[in-house]
């Protein structure tokens, strides 16, 4: 149905674009241009990612007065449209306002829907071509909740905002085809009131104060996924330092936190290097340009996440912690799931890695670790989460973690410990920068180990109930 209808269609277009819109790059067809999807088709989080086009790069340019909770933004995102022509796309972007948008310079038509800021250049982007949209827009920022309840996004504090944007958090504060498949390199530059600090991803360019107002730039140069993503502030204390080998380590830590509190976050964070080293020597070498952290002082929190070169901590984290956020840039940065479903392939193995940074400490064994998470009992609910597909309300389930590290226990048993860590390497190495699937975590443990593990993989991510002891 419709074939004949659509090319007669398309050369009635063809005629009135000749009529009327000498303007068309020539070879757009204004007939056949589709309207991007405003969903990046994503079952769990429908409304995010959009279709038709790619980001290569976000630069952002953000101004914010923590006492207003007033957010400025102006976003200039190069994009590369896909297979076909586009007529329209659509951004992420909610609770915030847009003022303009250019689309290489031109003003474009635009609309929010929702949580979509549907966007209508001029003229129809041609396929397969890069273009610069740039985006101003601001508002009030608030406390964004998750589909859990739980506080995400852009947070805003009394002295500044606290960032952690996963899984859809990144559009509270930026447009953005939040996505995880859809990796872009980042610039950052935002102003504040001077005497406060922003800290951002990756690399700190340089910082200016005038006129009551400091910006600091970053630049966050290796692909990132946009829940990764971070522009935090607050009365932070910034150290920068290097590793034996040269990784530069930029550290932000709350200055009103509690004398003890520093201290210990101080002997905490000092063991990052340590554990930069570890992990390397038995993950691969660590995949970014930099590493640090951003330690705050929300004491009704208790949240960390992996935030590319920066996790984020809303309080002085535990070792373990730090050893997991750590692990999360091989395993979640680095290594991307496309679909949150494989939200097990982050949690599991940096859980697994919290674990042997334990052992390597001297505390509990792996196998001690695994033993108390299985000693869970058979009836517990915990064993019934489907872990390599738990919806959207069970993405950070403690079945997650655990049962997902427990998978890699499994595997480690049914391999060797040789053909096992091969499997971690390999992993981290073949598909660095990239985003994956569990299948493509069963072929890689099965090409290296020469085994057939379907079935192990199978019982432990999608068979609901305990296993039998590996
Ligand atoms: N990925 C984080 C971690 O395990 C947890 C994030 C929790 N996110 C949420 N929206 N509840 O380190
Ligand atoms: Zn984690």
């Amino acid at each position: 149905m419709g074939r004949p209808r659509v090319r007669l269609l398309a050369a009635a277009g063809l005629v009135l674009v000749g009529l009327i819109a000498p303007g068309t790059p020539a070879g757009a067809d204004p007939t056949t241009a589709v309207v991007g999807s405003p969903s990046g088709g994503d079952p769990y989080f429908p409304a995010a990612g959009n279709g038709g086009y790619q980001v290569r790069h976000y630069d952002l340019s953000l101004r914010y007065t923590p006492a207003s909770r007033s957010l400025t933004g102006r976003a200039r995102i190069e994009v590369t449209t896909r297979r076909e022509d586009l007529r329209s796309f659509s951004l992420d972007l909610r609770d915030l306002t847009v003022s303009s948008v250019r689309v290489d310079g031109r003003p474009a038509d635009f609309r929010q829907e929702g949580p979509e800021l549907v966007v209508t250049p001029g003229h129809v982007l041609r396929a397969r071509q890069r273009f610069t949209v740039d985006v101003r827009y601001g508002g009030t920022t608030g406390q964004p909740t998750d589909a859990t309840g739980a506080l995400y996004g852009w947070v805003s504090h009394p002295d500044g905002a606290f960032v952690a944007n996963e899984p859809d958090g990144a559009s509270t504060w930026f447009p953005v085809n939040d996505a995880p498949y859809d990796k872009a390199t980042y610039a950052f530059r935002i102003r504040v009131p001077e005497g406060t600090v922003a800290v951002a991803n990756g690399d700190l360019l340089g910082t200016r104060t005038r006129a009551g107002w400091t910006t600091s730039r970053w630049s966050a140069e290796e692909p990132m996924a946009s829940y990764l993503a971070m522009a935090a502030s607050g009365n932070y204390v910034l150290t920068a330092s290097r590793t034996a080998d040269g990784l530069p380590i930029v550290n932000a830590v709350d200055a009103d936190l509690s004398p003890t509190d520093q201290a210990e976050t101080a002997e905490v964070l000092a063991r990052q290097p340590e554990m930069i080293a570890y992990f390397a020597g038995l993950f691969g070498p660590y995949p970014f340009g930099s590493f640090g952290a951003v330690v705050d002082d929300d004491e009704d929190a208790d949240y960390a996440l992996e935030n590319q070169t920066r996790p984020i901590y809303s309080g002085p984290p535990s070792e373990g912690t730090v050893a997991h956020e750590l692990a999360h840039q091989w395993y979640g940065d680095s290594v991307t799931p496309e679909r949150w479903r494989d939200i097990w392939l982050n949690e599991g193995f940096a859980t697994y890695a919290e674990w042997l940074w334990t052992e390597h400490r001297g505390g509990a064994s792996v196998q001690e670790q695994f033993d108390t998470a299985y000693a869970r009992p058979a009836t517990s609910a915990f064993w019934q989460v489907e872990v390599g597909d738990p919806g959207a309300a069970r993405l950070f389930d403690a079945a997650i973690y655990d049962r997902g590290a427990m998978a890699l226990q499994a595997l480690r048993t049914r391999v060797g410990d040789d053909a096992f860590f091969r499997v971690l390497r390999a992993w981290a190495q073949r598909h660095r920068y990239g985003v994956v699937s569990t299948d493509d975590l069963v072929r890689v443990a099965e090409r290296v180990s020469g085994q057939p593990l379907d079935d192990l993989f199978t019982t432990w991510l999608h068979a609901p109930g305990k296993p039998s002891r590996p």
